[in-house]
């Protein structure tokens, strides 16, 4: 297992370019596609935040299995040292942790040190957690919208998703939701405002809400 504390001595540092999980945009405007054929491509050198969670954690497993070399960053927050203790023996000198915060500068240096890729997948999610304690929810968590900027409800989200998946499964469409009482800080109606991402990454969401769903769906149908 290599556990890192502190950082590594690189010449000629990489430009490192940030990803987050969704949609999101990248530091310098590159498109995300290129970006993932260069990570599929090259055997490249990536930081997993929150690598020790749910998303990030599969990720890491993804990236290590296609040939690349992975830094994981997690104060352990809501993630689990279970999710990664697999991956030490797996992929012995390509896989290494950085316990740490990514609200600590000097974490973040370190974790980016000598690495090429940002995947940030670092998040405390929970709408209830945000409510008891939203001022570190708001410190950790992203201050940019990343969706498409169109309204959805749920009622929808479930028609399209029994649309979409009675393609393969036909009994799926007489399937009916059970609403159930709320609960505290539900949402009843958004729209997240995209400008400010626009604006500042160059974020230019290519796939509606609906799009989207439908490829993932047919993605998940036929890969799972
Ligand atoms: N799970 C899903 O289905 C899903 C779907 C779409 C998007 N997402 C997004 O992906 C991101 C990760 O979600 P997840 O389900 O993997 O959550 P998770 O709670 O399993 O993982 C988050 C990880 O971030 C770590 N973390 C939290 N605060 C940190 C900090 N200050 N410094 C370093 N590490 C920290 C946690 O310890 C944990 O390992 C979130 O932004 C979430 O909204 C999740």
């Amino acid at each position: 297992m290599c556990i890192e504390s502190s950082g590594n001595e690189t010449a000629g540092k990489p430009h490192t370019h940030l990803i987050h999980s969704g949609q999101v945009s990248v530091s310098d405007n590159n498109n995300f596609i290129m970006l993932q054929q260069n990570i599929r491509l090259s055997g490249a050198t990536v930081v997993v935040t929150g690598g020790a969670g749910f998303i990030g954690s599969n990720l890491c497993e993804h990236l290590l299995e296609t040939g690349h070399t992975v830094r994981c960053l997690d104060n352990f927050a809501t993630g689990h040292i279970e999710n990664i203790l697999p991956l030490f023996e797996k992929h012995p000198g390509r896989f290494s942790l950085l316990v740490g915060d990514i609200r600590n500068m000097e974490d973040c240096r370190k974790a980016v040190d000598g690495m090429e890729y940002v995947l940030h997948e670092a998040a405390l999610g929970s709408v209830p957690r945000s409510i008891k304690d939203p001022i570190t929810t708001n410190a950790v968590n992203q201050i940019y919208n990343t969706a498409y900027g169109e309204r959805t409800t749920l009622n929808q989200l479930v028609a399209y998703l029994k649309e979409y998946l009675s393609e393969y499964d036909p009994a799926i469409a007489a399937v009916e939701p059970v609403h159930g009482p709320n609960r505290a800080g539900d949402i009843p109606h958004s729209l997240a405002d995209v400008d400010k991402a626009k604006r500042l990454l160059g974020y230019d969401p290519q796939f509606s809400m609906r799009q989207g769903l439908k490829e993932a769906v047919k993605w998940y149908w036929n890969n799972l």
